[in-house]
């Protein structure tokens, strides 16, 4: 545990220009809420408290926090000052550096945060913004700097004026600061502003007129910092987190044939030696044994895992499924709610009829099963080992091991062969 350091997770706005009834911390990417990678990376570096300030349906983000992390509320969403202060009466007796993260900036990585910390910390700073530089940094707040180049506060995009928006470098938002520095700084903080908003940003302005040490470290991919604000944001976001998920795994030896078009949730578990073809859609906590060739265009959904060596070809979609080793649904198949055993073949166009309408059912297909062409099974139902379905049959009830099922609805032939 890192006892110098505490951090204050600002996540208490709706995120209007989302223009949703989610709280924008909750959006997804790469299948969980923005907020967790969030809170991971505050985790890694082992602060005394981690405060989270909630606001809009603070009971729904709530959940999310997990254990070892404190909750306040925020009432009034009067602006990012007013937030940090909601928060620091959990912070009473702690003397040290705070560091203040948002909640809408997903990317940022552990490395970043820890090179500022260090920064902050050896030079002593009162205040020390990670900035970065935007080409277009339309949306961001404007890193100010005085004449000897040092900073000297930050101007908000709505308030600056002709010259400060021509500034291309932006304020990340994740700031360090000396505590007793911020307290003093933050009953300074008026609303005098075009959204009439307490801004934490204006606690820099503030701290640099007092004479206070405020400096500021760039980063070096400001993609990280990136914060997310509309869809759009959300969209980019996406994108650059698949791309690091997909960079993992190929970096432990799964071949990914376009990482553009290949969509994977965080928590998925894939095996040396597979091969991810285009398309494909790979939910959360999803496992994939090794050699096994997925896709193109299949949809692996929650609860599926598939052992080693297992084709699921073009358009197979699977959910709450367990798939043995050396299965083949090299075509279009729906399986759902369903165990198959080793070296099973699901032929082309078949479906588990799992959903009576209002009840979800499972099939059993034992090992070395044949499943012909166009089977319908429905749920409940069992295929014994080494049976056969024939083509286009409908089953409806248990087949034993070692037999044939034929026709709508399937009959069980008194012979395999
Ligand atoms: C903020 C910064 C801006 C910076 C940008 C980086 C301020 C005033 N501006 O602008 O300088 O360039 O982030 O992404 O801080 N929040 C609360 N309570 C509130 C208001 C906001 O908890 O009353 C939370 C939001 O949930 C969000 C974070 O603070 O997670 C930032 O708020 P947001 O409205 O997104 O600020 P920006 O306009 O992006
Ligand atoms: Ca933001």
């Amino acid at each position: 545990m890192n006892k110098a350091i505490a951090m204050i997770i600002l996540a208490a706005g709706k995120g209007k220009r989302m223009k949703s009834q989610t709280p924008k911390v909750m959006h997804n990417i790469c299948g969980r809420p923005m907020l967790a990678y969030v809170l991971d990376m505050a985790r890694s570096l082992k602060p005394k408290k981690t405060i989270v300030v909630l606001g809009y349906k603070h009971e729904i983000v709530k959940k999310e926090l997990g254990k070892g992390i404190l909750a306040v509320r925020q009432k009034n969403l009067k602006g990012t000052a007013d937030a940090v202060k909601q928060a620091l009466p959990k912070l009473k007796g702690f003397k040290g550096t705070l560091l203040v993260l948002y909640g809408d900036t997903p990317l940022l990585k552990k490395e970043s945060v820890d090179k500022l910390l260090k920064y902050h910390i050896e030079n002593n700073l009162d205040a020390t913004l990670l900035t970065g530089s935007l080409d277009k940094p339309k949306g961001y707040g404007r890193v100010l700097r005085d004449k000897c180049s040092s900073v000297s506060g930050i101007a908000e995009e709505k308030d600056a004026d002709d010259f400060q928006k021509d500034i291309k470098e932006v304020n990340t938002g994740i700031i360090c600061f000396n505590k007793a520095s911020l307290e003093a700084a933050l009953k300074k903080v008026r609303p005098d502003n075009r959204k009439k908003e307490y801004y934490l940003t204006d606690v820099i302005n503030i701290l640099y007129a007092g004479g206070k040490l405020v400096d500021g470290i760039k980063i070096c991919d400001i993609q990280e910092a990136q914060g997310i604000n509309s869809r759009l944001d959300l969209a980019r976001a996406n994108a650059a987190m698949r791309q690091r998920l997909n960079e993992k795994f190929m970096q432990n030896g799964v071949t990914i044939a376009d990482t553009n078009l290949t969509f994977i949730s965080y928590g998925a578990k894939i095996g040396q030696d597979t091969v991810i073809y285009p398309f494909t859609v790979i939910e959360r906590d999803v496992k994939i044994g090794k050699r096994c060739f997925i896709g193109p265009f299949a949809h692996l959904r929650e609860g599926t895992s598939v052992s080693d060596d297992v084709t699921l070809g073009n358009f197979v979609e699977t959910t709450r499924t367990k798939i043995g080793a050396k299965v083949l649904a090299k075509h279009f198949s729906y399986i759902g709610d369903t165990s198959v055993g080793a070296k099973v073949n699901i032929g082309a166009g078949t479906v588990t009829a799992n959903f009576d309408g209002r009840f979800k059912h499972s099939t059993v297909i034992k090992d070395n099963a044949m499943i012909g062409s166009d089977t319908i099974l429905v749920a409940p139902v069992k295929i014994g080992k080494n049976s056969i379905t024939g083509a286009g049959s409908v089953v409806i009830k248990d087949i034993p091991d070692n037999r044939k099922a034929v026709g709508v609805p399937a009959r069980i032939l008194k012979r395999k062969g």
